[in-house]
């Protein structure tokens, strides 16, 4: 299917970039379903999305195992099968805001669309690990997994597959899914079919689709898109500065109802939207400002809260007439810790922005 828009994708879909294909949900439609119908599921693709035969598709899985695999489809498929209900969001996620600050070349300029909650089922990663012998192979201690995807995308004038790698010890945890279907269908094209890894409470970067090769190593990824992009960089980057390398997501909260610029009546104002906690632990307040932070009252959180899905809240606030600013936070386990502004925040490549959330509404 290439570069073409996915044809499941829900005509609303704001298309942010078309080749290679990147786009979301409006904000409203986001938060109308705690799991994320895959129609409104946002896409994140560096390259086109690549055709691949079932029948030929092999995962090899090795480096530093005792003994390598080669699996099938149908051995995946025999293998125990887990579920998993998660939250994948890009690093990007939340760009925009951070471009009214200033230039971010040639990064996609995401507003809140780039997380979704789905549920995903298939083999853990931990059984594959357990029966390729990661922890057995008698070598020093092994520390990371590599994971690359049947995709060919260019960069610097290479043509290579999107990878990454996550420590060997999150790779370890019952959550981590190959996953096979995405909300009780085989995983479509886009998503990363036959089959991508879900790595909850991890950037999304780390959930490589069409994956085709998982290394056990010494040292992170090599890859293109762990050693030099989705890294934390200064400010002032002049370009070159490693950064740091991006692991957990942050704990975060967004408004996506009331939209920025919405002319409300004074009175009580309903106020919507979707909440994470920091490393995929369970989101355990969402707090709402509607006079810059300086009183906050606590939202309802809408369902079961719980660890590596995300959390959809509701809360209310009575507003007089005037231009007022609509604030999020969230908190999780481990305490809140959002920065309240975006500058706070801000850096080279646009990545992480979890700060409080500011949205601009007129009451009249
Ligand atoms: N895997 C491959 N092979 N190629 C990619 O471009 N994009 C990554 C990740 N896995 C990507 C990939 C990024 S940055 C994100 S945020 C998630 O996939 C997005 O997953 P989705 O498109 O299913 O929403």
């Amino acid at each position: 299917m290439g570069n073409a828009r996915p044809p499941d994708k829900h005509p609303a879909f704001l298309v942010r970039t078309a080749a290679p294909f990147n786009g979301g949900p409006p904000p409203d439609l986001q938060i109308r379903n705690a799991i994320t119908p895959t129609p409104l599921f946002f896409v994140r693709n560096h390259g086109a999305v690549p055709i691949i035969d079932p029948t030929a598709y092999r995962l090899h899985v090795g480096g530093r195992v005792a003994r390598p695999l080669e699996l099938t489809l149908d051995d995946l498929r025999a293998l125990p099968q887990h579920t998993v209900v998660a939250a994948l969001q890009c690093a990007g996620n939340r760009r925009q805001e951070m471009l009214r600050l200033g230039d971010i070349p040639g990064e996609v300029p995401w507003h809140l669309e780039a997380v979704g909650n789905a549920v995903w089922r298939g083999p853990a990663l931990a059984d594959l690990l357990w029966l390729a012998g990661a922890a057995t192979d008698g070598g020093p201690e092994p520390g990371h997994v590599a994971l690359t995807g049947l995709d060919e995308v260019k960069r610097r004038g290479a043509v290579f597959g999107f990878g990454g790698s996550i420590p060997l010890t999150k790779a370890w945890g019952p959550e981590v899914i190959l996953a096979l279907e995405m909300n009780g269908e085989p995983l479509p094209p886009a998503h990363g079919a036959p089959l991508r890894l879900v790595v909850p409470g991890v950037i999304g970067a780390r959930s490589v689709k069409w994956l085709g090769e998982i290394v056990v190593q010494d040292e992170p990824s090599t890859n293109y898109f762990q050693a030099v992009a989705y890294r934390l960089q200064p400010p002032d980057a002049a370009g070159g500065e490693p950064g740091e390398m991006l692991g957990d997501v942050f704990v975060t909260a967004a408004i996506c109802d009331p939209p920025d610029g919405a002319r409300l009546p004074a009175g009580p104002v309903v106020v919507q939207g979707y909440a994470l906690g920091g490393g995929g632990r369970a989101v355990s307040r969402v707090e709402l400002s509607g006079d810059d932070g300086r009183t906050w009252t606590t939202a309802s959180l809408l369902g079961e809260s719980r660890p590596w899905a995300w959390q959809l809240w509701q809360g209310m606030l009575e507003l007089p007439a005037g231009p007022r600013t609509l604030v999020a936070r969230a908190f999780d386990a481990a305490g809140g810790g959002q920065p309240a502004a975006v500058a706070q925040t801000w850096n080279a490549k646009g990545y992480m922005n979890n700060a409080w959330h500011w949205v601009a509404v007129e009451i009249v």
